[in-house]
This record gives structure tokens, sequence and C-alpha cells, in this order.
């Protein structure tokens, strides 16, 4: 198994919450996927602008005003997390039988990826349509995680990601497949060892999705030697669910 697409068992509520975390910072009541319009507004500083409106490299993901608010508003509401954690609880979890427990982010990562923009940073020297090609085992990620993607918006074509179908498959990236997901699907991926990049989002619609971060609780018992002083120490970036 390398990319799965599975169908949430009930609605999928995250849409809902993220339409609250705009509307009660912004009175933002438009559509979730054309919140680029929120950009032309003075709603927003033209230092929060900047970020969405240029490429740039490998930053913070907080450097977003779209993320810094999502986290913002996650602080202090109940909403999302009941939410989250009833979604690992009976959707996730199940997808791992021989688990009692799984491993799982705190707190996910958002990615906000807006027309004539790329989620994530671009390398000066990446190639046209290929920004950011990595696997995650290059940052570190252990090899015993999984990934799950979760649609907040329709994810289709330049605004998505794409990725290779299987491990060391040799493809050009300008051949990899864009992952499609409406928003009552999410994905399972082995992204620890498929490459995967963005590319400049010419849909003219904005993407916003979670990354969440799975290890099979089996999987890290036998490994926490590994995961001893990192971020990925439990109670630091993970939890046990
Ligand atoms: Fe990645």
């Amino acid at each position: 198994m390398s990319v799965q697409i599975h169908k949430f068992p009930f609605e999928n509520p995250f849409p809902e919450i993220l339409q609250n975390v705009f509307s009660h910072f912004y009175n933002y009541s438009g559509s979730l996927d054309d919140l680029h319009e929120l950009l032309t507004t003075e709603l927003l500083s033209n230092e929060e602008k900047e970020y969405h409106k240029q490429l740039h490299g490998w930053r913070k993901d907080r450097d977003s005003v779209f993320v810094r608010k999502f986290h913002e508003y996650v602080d202090k509401h109940t909403s999302f997390n009941e939410a989250y954690y009833k979604f690992l609880r009976t959707t996730i979890l199940p997808l791992f039988p021989n688990e009692t427990k799984i491993v799982i982010q705190k707190t996910p990562n958002i990615r906000f990826s807006v027309p004539d923009n790329a989620a994530i940073g671009i390398d000066p020297n990446d190639p046209e349509n290929i920004i950011g090609l990595h696997c995650d085992r290059d940052f570190g990620h252990h090899p015993t995680e999984q990934n799950f993607i979760v649609p907040i918006t329709k994810m289709f074509e330049s605004n998505s990601l794409y990725y290779e179908p299987s491990i060391d498959s040799g493809i050009d990236p300008l051949n990899f497949e864009s992952l499609s997901l409406n928003t009552n699907e999410f994905v399972q991926a082995y992204f620890n060892k498929l490459r995967h990049c963005n590319r400049i989002n010419k849909t003219n619609k904005t993407r916003i999705s979670f990354d969440i971060r799975i290890i099979p609780y089996s999987e890290y018992e036998k490994n926490i030697e590994d995961f001893k002083g990192t971020k990925f120490e439990l109670g630091k970036y993970y939890i046990v669910l």
C-alpha cells in the first residue's frame, strides 16, 4: 500500500470549522476555496499579505497569517480538537486493525495553497513546475510514520500535491500524478519514501488541507530509542491515542 483513498464515514467536519475560523477573525463568509480574496482586502496588513503573494523559500508555517489564525483559533476553541480526536478514534484507528493504540500528531499541519503560489517553499534551484521535491525521510521523519491528508477544500490539478505512485519509481516529477480529493475523502500515503512536490497553483481556487502523521504504537514501542530527544518524543510532537 502506497497511496490509498478512503471515504469519510460521516460528514467531513473540518470545512465548517475552518469557515468558523475565518468568520471569527475576518467576518469572512465566502467560500473557503476563495479565501485568497482576503488578500485583496484591507483586513490583512501588507506584511501579512506578502507571504501568500509571492513564492518563498523554506520558512516557518506560522509565517502565514492563515496558518497563524488557525492555530490561534484552535488554542481558544475546543471544536477543532473535539472533531480531530473523534476523526482519529473513529476513522483512522480502525485502519490499523492490529493496533490498540496509535501515536498521533498533537495538532496537524495545515496547508494553504492560494492561486499563483505554492503551499510549500521553493528552492531557487527548483526547476519550473517541480517545487520542493522531497520525501519526508529527507527531513528525518521516522520510517514507521504514515501520512494522512484531509482536504478542507477540493484538491485538484495544480492546487494539490504531486506524488510518485510507488517507491523508487524513477518517474520524472513532471509526470507525477496530482492528488485528486473531494472533501468527503482523505488519503493515506507513505510519503516517508514516496517523493512528492508542489506546483504553482494555476487553478483559481485555494486549497486548504491537513497533513497528519501517524505511527502504529507497536512500531513506536519497537523504535522508542529513535525518538528520544527529538520533537517526535512522546508528549511533544506526538501523543498516544
Ligand atoms: Fe512531505
